[in-house]
């Protein structure tokens, strides 16, 4: 099955192997695409997987440091160059969609900075030890004190979120416009979306609490996406099958969840697990907290102490709800997917329609060739160290450390 094609909606991609969004820190200050995201990239396109998800581009134009933008027209030559190119490398079944996404403030962990704002509050503090700042301030503030300040989904005002559908909207009618095959919607990790579905959202107005009231926001942005983009342009999102988190969604909420996402339209529901901030481990001073780095970051992007298709059980059971609520919609998994034999399995099992693999193509792109025998070299595996990871959290260019050595690129 791995080498059939299948439609999602209106895009059709030649064959099962997905890769899925993997930031790479090679674009610039100005979030444009530079000649290395499109060396990077038109080197997957030459191993042809069936689809390659653009890593997460911000739909709101605000600074963001090097990660890929597409937050306004001006990012659209670029982006235009960036599919062209890609094709030229991979041939006319080239597929690919950009993940869009939306993140809330974060800031480095200023200590100082904090205690300065909390000696309003708690005159003498500066002098405290952490045991008596921790028993005397909120939760909240003294997890903006030890964590550094972080924006949280209820801390939104109203218009800010319901002017959220109209950014993701306007990205997605820039894909389209830019030539991309679809649209993938970031509605998984840390993220807004995400901490918007989560049953960790404590809001108490119509965007938190309930379930209905979670899906409310999420429905919105398919709504708005898809009036922007028409039926036949592919739109699809990643979600979390679990957030792994306490008090988190768990997976047969997010079971829940992928119905309805299905019901409103999507084209195809990619899952993903964990990597969300609750759990993160406290940055050092000066760094900001990072989303991967406690147990559901591991569980995000398993290392080799966890079993190949480690988290295969979650598109499993979404899928199976979604099939048994009468929709057809692909669903994609992910997590240490790196044999055919493994991979195979799965798509005979029903786990799942398409066999996300990140960590497995940035070590070989060419994977897909030589899994299907175009290519006889045998395939360079990922040993699954999360070195690639690491660079990733020190926001440096994303790399793999089995080709590293031989340049910016992976080799061939
Ligand atoms: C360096 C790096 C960057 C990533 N960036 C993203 C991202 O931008 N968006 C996303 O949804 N997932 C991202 N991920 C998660 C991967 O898409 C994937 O779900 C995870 O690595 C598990 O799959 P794997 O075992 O095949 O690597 C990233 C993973 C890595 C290692």
């Amino acid at each position: 099955m791995l080498f059939t094609p299948l439609a999602l909606g209106p895009c059709t991609v030649e064959n099962r192997v997905w890769l899925p969004a993997m930031v790479t820190w090679l674009s610039n200050e100005a979030g444009e695409v530079t000649p290395d995201v499109t060396a990077r990239y038109t080197r997957y396109a030459r191993g042809r997987p069936g689809m390659i998800v653009l890593e997460a581009m911000g739909v709101r134009d605000v600074g963001s440091g090097p990660l890929l933008r597409i937050s306004h027209d001006r990012y659209l030559p670029g982006l235009r160059g960036l599919v062209r190119e890609m094709r030229e490398a991979g041939g006319p079944e080239t597929r690919v969609v950009p993940q869009i996404i939306d993140f809330l403030k974060i800031a480095r962990r200023d200590p100082e900075r904090a205690l300065a704002r909390l000696e309003v509050r708690y005159p003498g503090c500066s002098a405290w030890d952490e045991a008596r700042l921790q028993a005397t301030l909120t939760p909240r503030e003294w997890r903006d004190y030890a964590f550094g300040y972080r924006q949280q989904v209820e801390d939104l005002a109203l218009d800010e979120i319901e002017a959220l559908p109209g950014h993701f909207a306007a990205a997605a009618a820039r894909a389209r416009a830019a030539g991309f095959d679809g649209v993938e919607l970031h509605f998984a990790h840390a993220y807004t979306m995400s901490s918007f579905l989560s049953a960790t959202n404590a809001r108490t107005d119509a965007y938190g609490g309930s379930l209905e009231n979670r899906l409310r926001l999420p429905l919105a942005v398919i709504a708005a996406a898809r009036r922007a983009v028409g039926a036949d342009f592919a739109l699809g999102l990643r979600m979390l099958g679990s957030d792994d988190v306490p008090g988190g969604t768990t997976v047969d909420e997010a079971a829940t969840i992928a119905v309805a996402f299905a019901r409103a339209g999507v084209d195809f529901v990619s899952v993903s697990r964990g990597g969300r901030f609750e759990d993160a481990v406290r940055p050092r001073v000066g760094a900001a907290a990072y989303p991967y780095t406690g147990p559901s970051g591991l569980q995000c992007m398993p290392t080799r102490e966890f079993p190949e298709g480690t988290n295969l059980a979650l598109p499993r059971t979404l899928r199976a709800a979604v099939r048994a609520a009468g929709f057809t919609t692909p669903v994609v998994g992910a997590g240490r997917i790196n044999t055919v034999d493994v991979a195979e399995r799965a798509l005979q099992a029903g786990d799942l329609d398409l066999v996300g693999m990140a960590r497995g193509l940035l070590a070989d792109p060419d994977w897909p060739l030589k899994a299907r025998g175009a290519l006889a070299d045998p395939i360079r595996s990922c040993k699954y160290t999360n070195a690639c990871e690491a660079l990733d959290r020190a926001h440096k260019p994303v790399r793999c450390q089995l080709w590293w050595k031989l340049g910016d690129h992976p080799p061939g």
